[in-house]
C-alpha cells in the first residue's frame, strides 16, 4: 500500500499539553523557508465538520458514550481526508496533521474502551487506505502537560478536564500502538521546542 501512496504525510500525536502543535507551526515554518509545499492540518479541524465537532464535543455537559465519540471523529477524519488530505498528497504537498488515526486508538479505545480492531478498521476506511510516512510523537508526563494547562490560565475545554489518570492512560494507549510501529519519531516533550524542531527536522531528512 505504501508504494502506490503519494506524497509525504506526518502525523503529530501526544497527550493534551504535549506541544505537539507548536511544533507543527515550527515544523511548517522551517519547511517553507526550505521551498517545500506544506500543509498544516488537524484533527479535529481540518474539515468543516471538524470545526463543528470540536464546538460540539466542547459544548456537550457530560461525556458522550466513547463509541458515539469516536464514530464522530471517523466521520471528521472520512472528510478530511476526502476533501483535504488526499487533494493535496496528489499534488506533491507534504501535509502535516496536528493528531489523526492513533489520537482515537489512544483517547477512545486504550482510554476508554472502545474495540481496538473495530477503531482500526474504520480509521483504516475513514483514511481510504492512507498511512503516515512518520509519525512524531512527543511523549510527556500527564502531570507536566496539566501544569502547562494552569500556567495558561484559561477555562480547560472538556478534554483537557478529564484528569491525570484519564491521560496517564491515553500515553500508554499511544505506548502501546507506537510499539510495534518503524514509522515513529519518539520525542520528549520536556525538551525545549528548539531541540524538539531540530530532531523531527532530523528525522525529516531521512525521509526526503
Ligand atoms: P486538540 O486539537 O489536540 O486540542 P487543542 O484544543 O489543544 O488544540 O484535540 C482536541 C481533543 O480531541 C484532544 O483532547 C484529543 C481529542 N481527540 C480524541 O479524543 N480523539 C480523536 O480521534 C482526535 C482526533 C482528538
Amino acid at each position: 500500500m505504501k508504494n502506490k501512496q503519494k506524497g509525504i504525510f506526518i502525523t503529530l500525536e501526544g497527550i493534551d499539553g504535549c506541544g505537539k502543535s507548536t511544533l507543527a507551526n515550527n515544523l511548517v515554518t522551517a519547511l517553507k523557508a526550505d521551498n517545500h509545499s506544506v500543509l498544516l492540518t488537524k484533527e479535529p479541524g481540518g474539515s468543516k465538520l471538524g470545526v463543528t465537532l470540536r464546538q460540539l464535543l466542547n459544548e456537550q455537559q457530560e461525556p458522550l458514550d466513547a463509541v458515539s465519540e469516536f464514530l464522530l471523529f471517523a466521520a471528521d477524519r472520512a472528510e478530511h481526508f476526502r476533501k483535504i488530505i488526499i487533494p493535496a498528497l496528489e499534488q506533491n504537498i507534504i501535509v502535516i496533521s496536528d493528531r489523526c488515526a492513533d489520537s482515537s486508538l489512544a483517547y477512545q479505545g486504550y482510554a476508554r474502551g472502545v474495540d481496538i480492531n473495530f477503531i482500526t478498521e474504520v480509521n483504516a476506511v475513514a483514511m481510504a487506505g492512507i498511512t503516515p510516512t512518520l509519525t512524531i510523537f512527543i511523549d510527556i508526563e500527564p502531570h507536566v502537560a496539566a501544569a502547562r494547562f494552569a500556567k495558561r490560565g484559561a477555562t480547560l475545554t472538556s478534554f483537557e478536564v478529564r484528569g491525570i489518570p484519564f491521560f496517564t492512560a491515553v500515553r500508554h494507549g499511544f505506548e502501546t500502538i507506537f510499539k510495534s510501529r518503524n514509522n515513529v519519531l519518539r520525542l520528549d516533550g520536556n525538551e525545549t521546542q528548539e531541540v524538539l524542531l531540530a530532531q523531527a527536522i532530523e528525522a525529516l531528512k531521512s525521509i526526503f
